[in-house]
């Protein structure tokens, strides 16, 4: 109990959190009531029997499916608004969440007919609130599904030119299944961001999946500056050794790994070796509705297989800190 309030009130930051990853099924069935979406005729009719099915996700594909059927019952801005507003909310007053950057997949709602505006706007105005009223700090994260064209993605771009320009978008990320999805096929869109926006943030999802080479390809060819997951960077030594000197924070989802199988125990997550090797790295919730825990518990249970020491929870808070992408001002509020 002690321990559960010393880490909630760690000043922590969420780097890994998908917008659409935090529908919980009530809110899921309350929304295709109210927009008059038809799920598929296999997908669980209850909200019981619903998250007893998110307890078996046979890998992360198997996770994809029913995330994406799980986004098309967002249609409206308010919908959109809606759905950061209560994951805000939830983690700012729950949590003890300081700062969080948000990732959005557009491309799941623009295939659908819902527009770039609706979405980038319905979740603006969740975040301004948030800062609002709630005193934390947000950044929006556009990501391009790997699983699409680059040029479906190019196109994606050019939708959300004006808020790339404007910053309203803060950073583009890269998700969706990793492989056979390599980095090399998105160098296009990552010049065209960087084009409009000579001070864009750059992340990608690499090393979940794929194997170390998605890492430094992402790092080489995309020129990201930090890596989502990431996890299999402990094949490569040369790697770590890299991470730790260009300070390339790892945005480890420990609930997530359980549960699409990346590991079979969070004891196996190698943020042993990630600390030996002073690689920097924080700890996130990925898609907290589905993953049954939201940024507290990944913490919690962090705690509860490896024990670390005050010390260590200081680190990897300072680390987090350190690799988050708001501005000094706001880091010397939250170390
Ligand atoms: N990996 C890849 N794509 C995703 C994820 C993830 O963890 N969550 C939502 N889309
Ligand atoms: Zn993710």
């Amino acid at each position: 109990e002690t321990m559960r309030n010393f880490l909630q009130e760690l000043p922590k930051c969420e780097h890994h959190v998908h917008l659409e990853g935090t529908l919980e099924p009530e809110l899921l069935f309350e929304l295709a009531k109210r927009n008059n979406i038809v799920l598929p005729e296999q997908f669980p009719k209850s909200k019981a029997e619903l998250t007893e099915r998110y307890n078996n996700f046979a890998d992360l594909q198997d996770f994809l499916d029913f995330y994406y059927i799980g986004t098309s019952v967002l249609l409206t801005e308010d919908d959109f608004f809606q759905l950061a507003w209560n994951y805000f909310e939830r983690v700012a007053k729950n949590d003890g969440l300081a700062h969080t950057e948000v990732f959005f997949d557009p491309q799941s709602h623009t295939e659908r007919g819902v527009s770039m505006d609706t979405v980038v706007k319905g979740f603006k105005r969740g975040c301004e609130k948030a800062e609002e009223e709630l005193g934390i700090s947000t950044k929006l994260i556009m990501c391009l599904l790997r699983h699409l064209p680059s040029s479906h993605g190019l196109e994606t771009i050019n939708q959300a030119e004006e808020y790339i320009v404007n910053g309203h978008i803060h950073a583009l990320g890269l998700d969706s299944a990793e492989k056979p999805f390599p980095p090399e096929l998105f160098v296009e869109c990552y010049e065209k961001v960087k084009q409009l926006h000579g001070s864009i943030n750059l992340t990608a999802h690499a090393g979940e999946e794929g194997d170390h080479t998605y890492i430094t390809n992402s790092l080489d060819l995309l020129n990201v500056k930090r890596i989502d997951h990431g996890v299999n960077s402990i094949q490569s030594v040369e790697l770590l050794q890299r991470l730790s000197d260009e300070r390339i924070l790892l945005s480890v989802c420990p609930l997530s790994n359980i549960k699409l199988q990346v590991f079979k125990e969070l004891t196996q997550i190698p943020l042993l070796k990630f600390l030996e090797h002073d690689v920097p790295f924080s700890l996130n919730s990925d898609d907290p509705a589905y993953f049954g825990g939201y940024i507290l518990d990944n913490y919690i249970a962090i705690h509860e297989n490896f024990g670390f020491k005050i010390e260590i929870w200081e680190k990897i808070v300072k680390n987090s800190i350190h690799g988050s992408w708001c501005h000094q001002s706001r880091k010397d509020e939250l170390l």
